[in-house]
This record gives C-alpha cells, structure tokens and sequence, in this order.
C-alpha cells in the first residue's frame, strides 16, 4: 500500500448499489432500516432496550436500561438477569434442535457435523465437567485451544455456568500465556495435545507447561482436549484428560442466571504499552450487539451457512463464531487449518462443500489468495454465496474489487466491517440491503453509534475528506467495561480527551463527501500486521529483555499481503555488525520474539546501528524510523536530532 494505493483510495468513486435479487430477500429494507435510525435519534435508550426486550430472552426483565451514574463505567440492563449460553443453545431447542449448529471441519478434511440438540448437551455436560472440578461463578479460565469444535463448547460451557474465560490465541507462546494467566488469577486451562495446522502439529500442552513451571500459581487443574494424540506428558493430580472429565456428567445443566453487567469474558489486547490489556465484556449488552449486527450486517436468516474464518482467539471469533451466529440460530463453519493447506484453494473448496452462503474473512487473506490467481477459485462452485465480508483493517480498493468480481460474481453485496476487541461488535458497516458501498469504506455507524470524526478540541469535522479522531459519543452495549483489574488504565486510554465525554477509538478517519467513513489509520503505537493488533512497545520491550540487546524501535513497513510488516531498529550492548546486517543474530532475535510474544510478532526485518534517532529531549523519532524503513528519502528537518551522523546507519548505507 504505497502512497499511490493512498491516492486512489482518496480518489475512489465507483459506486455499489445492492442487487435488487439481493434487496428482495433481505432482513432489513431501505425503510425499516430509516426506521431504526429515526428511533435511535428520538431516544437512544429507548431505542437499545426494544433491541434488548426483542432479541434475548430475560430471566429477569430489566427496569433500568443504562445507568450512567459513575461514566465512563457504563452499565446497561443493570437490573436485568440472563444467561447467554441460554440464549444460544436452549431457546434453539424449541425450532431448531435437528438443525446443524456447526460443521467442523479439520486440517486434513476429517468433517463433524452437530445439531444444536447435540450442542446442547455436549455444552452442558462439559459444564457439569467444569463444575465437577470445582468451578464456579465468577472463576477465571483460560482457553487455549485449536480452531475445533470443543473450543466454542468451552466457551459456552463457562458462560453457561457464569465463568469468566479469557481464549488466549494458540499462536501465543509461554510466556504470552503465563502472562495472561497471571493477569486474570485464572484457576484453570483448558487445552489440547496439540492442533493441526497445514499439515503440522501445534503444540498446546508442552506450551501450557512451559508457562506452568515458570509461574501461575493461581492455576488447581487443566483439562485436555485429546486432539493429535501424539505424546504428552499429563501431572497426576493437575491434567484431566477431557473425555476422563466428561464421564457420568449429566446432559442437563441448568443456566446460572447472570445480571446483564456481570463479565462474561475478558480478551487480551495490544495497546501503547509494554503489557497487553484484558478487555473486559458484560453479559447482557454484549450478547445484544453480537445478535443486533448479525441481523443488519450479515442479514442472518433460517437457511444461511455462516463462515467467519476467524480464530476464537480473537474478537471476531467471540463475537461471530461462539456468539452472535448461536445467539440467532445459525449454521457455522469452523476450521481447524490455514487457507492454503493442502493447496490455495481450501476456502473454495470448502465454500462449495459445505454450501456457505455468508463468508467473513481478513483482507489479508484475500490479499494472499489473490496471489494464487483466479483460476484457483474459478474452479469451484460459489454460487451458494450471496454476502461477503471483510474484518480487521482496511481493504485496498484492488482487494475489494476482485473479491467482489473474482469470489462474489459480481452479485454478493461486501460488507466492510469497522470494529475493535474494546467495541465487541461491529460499529461502522454495511447494511447489506439498503447501503451503497465504495470499495474501501466501511460506509457508515450502525443504528444507535453515534461514531463522529472531531479535532482535537472535540469538536465535530465536517468538512468532506479532513482527518481527524474517530470517536464514539454514546454508549453503546456491547462496550467494553473496563480494562480487568485497571480501571485507571480504561479511563486513560479510552476517555482522555474531550472531558472523559467520547469515547476514543485510537484511530483516525475521515468522511467523504457522500458522509461515507474511511479508516486512515491507528494514532497510537500500534501495528497492525494481517489484522492482528501488536503493539510497538511489547516487541520492544521483548527484544530488549534479550541479554545482547541495549535498546530497540519498532516501526510498520507496508507490506502487500500483510498490510503492515514489522521492522526493528535494534542498538546492541556490543560491537555493530557490519553494515548493520547480521543474519544469524537476526534469526535469534526473531525466535527470541517468537518465544516472548509469538510468532506473528517476530520482526521481518532487523538494522543495526549505534544508536536511535532521538530529540533532544529524548524521544525516539519513529515518523523518521517509518520513512527509513520504507526507504524513502528523508525530507524532514533532521536538525533537531540529537546525532544525526547515525542516518546512514539507519539507512542501512554504511
Ligand atoms: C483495529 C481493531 C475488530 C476485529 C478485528 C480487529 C482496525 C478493524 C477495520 C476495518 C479499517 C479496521 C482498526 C481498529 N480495523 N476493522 N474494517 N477497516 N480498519 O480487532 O485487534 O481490536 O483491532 O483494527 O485500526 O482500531 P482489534
């Protein structure tokens, strides 16, 4: 995405009406959407709670809809009782207990499909199972599983019984996962042998090992999924086999009935900081906007074959894989492997096998598999496919119109979903039937955001095409609640500005003159690499804890297929290598990265020089790092720096 990808994005004109085939089927037309605008805009309160009386079922009705007495904590429903899981599993029972909740399908094409009848009671049992090892509300567990069924029965097994799970991402390593493990005080985790992915096993037990021996005390028992069943080493008294804890666990589990506030997960995150931040959802106003978007943006119905290709390691796969399709009785996909194993056309393929009608994935997946050429899924049947969308950055023009052409034919309206891990569901999207897209927006907020570009004295931007803060100035239910155990840290990186009154996004955009929304890009320290949020200063602080390594700078380099690559500038405590490169110590760097954080953070690239570019107060230029690393030509005033004899170090010159 260099700058003349910015350029057209600027310049982008070409407009996307839906189809009128598309229109005549669709959930919400031109004038029930007007309607729920105008709603919001009389009275946003209103307008949420007949979203939350009409779309979950209560155990206890709430009487208060919002209370803003201590904000920015904001509590929705606070009096209202539920259980999500409830709210997924047993009120399907009643329609749809034959119908299939997920089709599962391996790494190697080994394909399991389940009814919610069954889901039911794989959840409930698994629920007992939890209980039985001493489980209770309010508990914190860590899953740290592959992409398989079991992982969202986990999920819904610890909201069933009102525990607190927090998923930590299989690629994560030891250290990443004690971490986490240590933040949330979690007494147990939940894993696996191992996972397949293209052809190789992941290893999940040795890891959860390895982050056991260096700390957690907190952690009674862990319960392993036998997935790969190559050999692992099980601690008599701690490791329960999974199929050993199910055993004689009843098929009825009745729901721990939750107020709407309680949490019910906590999901890590990258901020500006060295130390990643447990998000921290609520009950009620989650479930809500989980299902509110799956009507709107997905225009979810009885017949559709949903597949959100993301982990439930992330956001989108809490939100569009364990929740929201559940919540509203779809039929899922899960996916155990990677898109291109055994070959690059595996999401195709299972696209025409498993007749998905909704597909959900990452513009940089798109990006890798527009590599592969058209011929690829030219070969195979998409025509059950009727809405495509993309998550987790922005879609370059190029991208967007060849999966409009090359994957939808031209018919699948493409929904671009702007949202974030803090926002829980989506923000800023699509409305499939009604909204006229431009390839690269993600058009405009949903019925009750109230999203808005302002300076940074708050005050709104309206002129077409300024940047500015993107800001949220409502509440909103499925907001996050606080950052776990940090409330001070919620409020200072969510409410800085604008008398604690907005809520900030940490991105910036724009409005086009049509009012359409363009994502620009993060204001903070914060890459994001195949739209995975890492943060610049959890990999600098990973590679400076390295006993070789005196000081580090991370910056984004543009890169085709992962939209931002990582490139480090690294100062060592001994000699430069010469002329700043040095591979073998390039490759130790990069596996001691992987082992601190995991392998998505690892640099790309690695320059060595004697020293940073810094003010004279001390501050690391990283816009001038950013130019380096691009290679351009620097045209900033460099005067200020405090040794400028470095650039050509940096450069990778001398
Ligand atoms: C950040 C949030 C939301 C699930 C996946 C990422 C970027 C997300 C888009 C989009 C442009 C996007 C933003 C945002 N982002 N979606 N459609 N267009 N940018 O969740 O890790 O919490 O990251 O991803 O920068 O702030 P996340």
């Amino acid at each position: 995405m260099s700058e003349n990808n910015i350029q057209s994005v600027l310049h982008e004109n070409r407009l996307f009406p839906p189809s009128e085939e598309f229109k005549a089927t669709a959930t919400l037309s031109a004038d029930k959407l007007a309607e729920l605008y105008a709603h919001a805009d009389r009275d946003h309160e209103d307008f949420w709670a007949t979203q939350a009386r009409t779309e979950i079922d209560w155990q206890t009705p709430f009487t208060t809809t919002l209370d803003s007495s201590n904000a920015p904590f904001y509590r929705w429903f606070p009096d209202g009782k539920l259980n999500v899981s409830y709210n997924c599993l047993d009120r399907q029972l009643e329609k749809n207990a034959d119908k299939k909740a997920i089709i599962f399908e391996g790494d190697a094409g080994d394909v399991e499909e389940i009814t919610y009848r069954e889901l039911h009671s794989r959840v409930c049992i698994f629920a007992n199972a939890l209980k039985a090892q001493n489980i209770s509300k309010g508990d914190r567990v860590i899953i740290y599983m592959p992409m398989i069924a079991e992982a969202v029965i986990a999920m819904q097994a610890c909201a069933r019984i009102g525990a607190i799970h927090s998923v930590v991402f299989g690629g994560f390593s030891a250290s990443s996962l004690k971490d986490r493990i240590e933040d949330t005080q979690a007494k147990m985790v939940i894993t696996a042998d191992g996972g397949h992915r293209g052809g190789r096993i992941i290893e999940l037990k040795s890891t959860t090992d390895s982050a056991l021996e260096i700390g957690c005390n907190s952690i009674e028992n862990v319960i392993v999924f036998k997935r790969t069943g190559h050999d692992v080493a099980m601690k008599p008294d701690r490791d329960v086999w999974w199929h050993n804890a199910i055993l004689n666990q009843s098929a009825e589990c009745e729901p721990e009935w939750m107020n709407a506030t309680d949490p019910l997960f906590l999901l890590y995150t990258s901020g500006s900081t060295g130390k990643p931040k447990g998000i921290q959802h609520s009950t009620g106003g989650y479930l809500l906007n989980a299902i509110t978007t799956m009507r709107w943006v997905f225009d979810i119905q009885d017949s559709d074959v949903f597949w959100c290709t993301a982990d439930v390691g992330w956001i989108t796969g809490h939100t569009y894989v364990a929740y929201g399709p559940l919540a509203t009785g779809a039929t899922i996909v899960i996916f155990e492997g990677v898109p291109t194993y055994p070959d690059a056309g595996r999401f195709w393929d299972m696209c025409q096998r498993h007749a998905v009608t909704i597909f959900y994935t990452a513009p940089t997946a798109i990006r890798a598999l527009i590599k592969q050429g058209d011929e690829i899924p030219n070969n195979y049947d998409l025509s059950k496919l009727r809405l495509l969308g993309t998550v987790g950055e922005p879609i370059n023009p190029e991208a967007w119109m060849w999966y409009h052409t090359v994957i939808g034919k031209e018919k699948c309206p493409i929904v671009d979903t702007w949202w974030q891990t803090e926002t829980g569901a989506h923000m800023l999207a699509p409305v499939p039937g009604v909204t006229v897209t431009k390839p690269g927006s993600c058009t405009k907020a949903l019925p009750g955001i109230d999203a808005a570009i302002v300076d940074q004295e708050g005050n709104e931007i309206t002129t077409a095409n300024e940047g500015g803060y993107l800001v949220i100035r409502k509440p909103w239910p499925s907001m996050i609640q606080t950052v776990w155990g940090d409330d001070n840290r919620y409020k200072e990186a969510y409410w800085p500005y604008f008398d604690g009154k907005y809520y900030l996004a940490g991105d910036s955009a724009r409005r086009d003159e049509d009012g359409l929304f363009w994502i620009m890009g993060r204001i903070d320290d914060v890459l994001n690499v195949s739209g995975h949020r890492l943060g610049t200063m959890e990999i600098e602080s990973a590679l400076v804890s390295n006993p070789l390594v005196a000081e580090a700078a991370i910056v984004g380099k543009p890169h085709d297929i992962k939209g931002e690559s990582v490139f480090a500038f690294v100062v060592l405590k001994g000699d430069r290598p010469k002329g700043g490169i040095d591979d073998e110590l390039t490759q130790t760097l990069r596996t001691w990265v992987g082992n601190e954080i995991g392998a998505i953070a690892k640099p790309d690239e690695i320059r060595y020089a004697d020293n940073l570019p810094k003010t004279r107060s001390g501050k690391i230029m990283r816009r001038l790092l950013r130019t380096i690393a691009k290679g351009e030509e620097i045209t900033s005033d460099t005067s200020t720096l405090e040794n400028e004899s470095i650039l050509p170090q940096l450069q990778g010159k001398v």
